[in-house]
């Protein structure tokens, strides 16, 4: 039997190389070989206030993404979260069976995300990685790929897991986390300490997929790196260049070894201005492809998707709802 591979991104701002690069490129590689199942997780996104305008947008958007990166719909199922209430049931489940609030606590993402004001923010960022084990578990999910901030989420999944088939027998897979080894966390580029991130206020911090090329290219060129005068990988000692040897690497198809030894006496100005060009061309390609897609082929290929995990979800439901006592 071929391994089954889900994974989802939020469509909640704007995504960037990070999401690229973390996830979504490893996907690409996946389907290859497994049966994957990709996510519009809206469900996730309304965590935090959405426009209901900009939300129906970018559900669109990112399903084009996914597209536009290389998810081929005849391969490999994408579906839109909500379409598919069967999660919030089992999100509801886990909730009483399965999480406890000392997991939640621990949740670094959440202690990030609420910052000071934690009395303040919605119960569902709270609950957010519950949702996160119901769709991973849903469907006898063997691997995640995610990006390094999610591990923490899908080792929730795999704890609710076992504890819920210590419980009631043996309802659920105990799925694994797969993070890159390069690029697992691609770093902000004016702060290349911490995470690139689409919720950024700063998006001078972040390449979008969708941005304007030029104005990507002034990103890179403006991209903090360091006083010394090498290029050199060294993560912990010099983040921001190393951060660019990451992304150039994953977007080029070059080893990060091979490109430290082509810049060799060469200085910062070189580099950068090779990169841009590097991102400039994936962007443009990419655009071109994100662009031939239209809004009502989405609607279609993300309608035959909430079919297809549908009947998944449904025969999954079940035995779950005779297993704690409903039926
Ligand atoms: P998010 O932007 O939080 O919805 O993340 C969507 C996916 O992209 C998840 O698998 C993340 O782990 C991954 N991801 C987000 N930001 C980065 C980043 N800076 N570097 C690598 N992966 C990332
Ligand atoms: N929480 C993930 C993120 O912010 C998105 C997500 C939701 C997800 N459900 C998932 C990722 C299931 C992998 C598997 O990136």
């Amino acid at each position: 039997m071929k391994k089954t591979i889900f994974s989802g991104i939020q469509p909640s701002g704007r995504l960037n190389v990070g999401n690229y690069i973390g996830a979504i490129s490893q996907w690409v590689e996946m389907q290859k070989e497994y049966d994957c199942i990709f996510s519009v997780v809206d469900y996730h996104a309304i965590t935090v206030k959405q426009d209901p305008e900009e939300l129906r947008k970018r559900i669109i958007e990112v399903t084009k993404i996914y597209l536009a990166a290389g998810i081929d719909p005849k391969k490999s199922i994408i579906f839109q979260q909500s379409a598919v209430p069967a999660h919030t049931e089992l999100a509801w489940i886990f909730n009483c069976y399965g999480a406890y609030i000392a997991d939640l606590n621990k949740m670094t993402q959440f202690k990030d995300k609420a910052g000071k004001d934690r009395e303040a923010v919605s119960v569902g960022l709270y609950d957010y990685p519950v949702l996160m084990a119901a769709d991973i578990l849903m469907y006898d999910t063997d691997i995640v790929p995610v990006g390094e901030d999610q591990k923490q989420h899908v080792e929730l999944a795999r704890d609710i897991a076992r504890r819920f088939n210590n419980e009631f027998g043996n309802i659920f897979k105990v799925p694994e986390a797969v993070v890159r080894q390069e690029g697992a966390r691609i770093m902000s580029l004016l702060e290349p300490t911490k995470k690139m991130s689409k919720s950024d206020a700063n998006q001078n911090n972040c390449v979008g997929l969708l941005d304007d090329i030029e104005i990507a290219k002034k990103k890179i060129m403006r991209a903090v790196t360091d006083t010394e005068a090498n290029i050199a990988y060294d993560p912990i000692k010099r983040p921001g260049i190393s951060n660019l040897l990451t992304i150039y690497s994953v977007i080029s198809n070059k080893p990060i070894s091979d490109l430290v030894k082509d810049y060799q006496g060469k200085g910062y100005g070189d580099f950068k201005k090779d990169l841009a060009e590097v991102v400039a061309k994936f962007l443009s390609d990419f655009q071109k492809k994100y662009n031939s897609f239209s809004d009502q082929e989405v609607m279609v290929i993300l309608e035959s998707g909430r079919k297809k995990v549908e009947k998944m979800a449904n025969g999954k439901m079940e035995k779950v709802r005779r297993a704690i006592g409903v039926r």
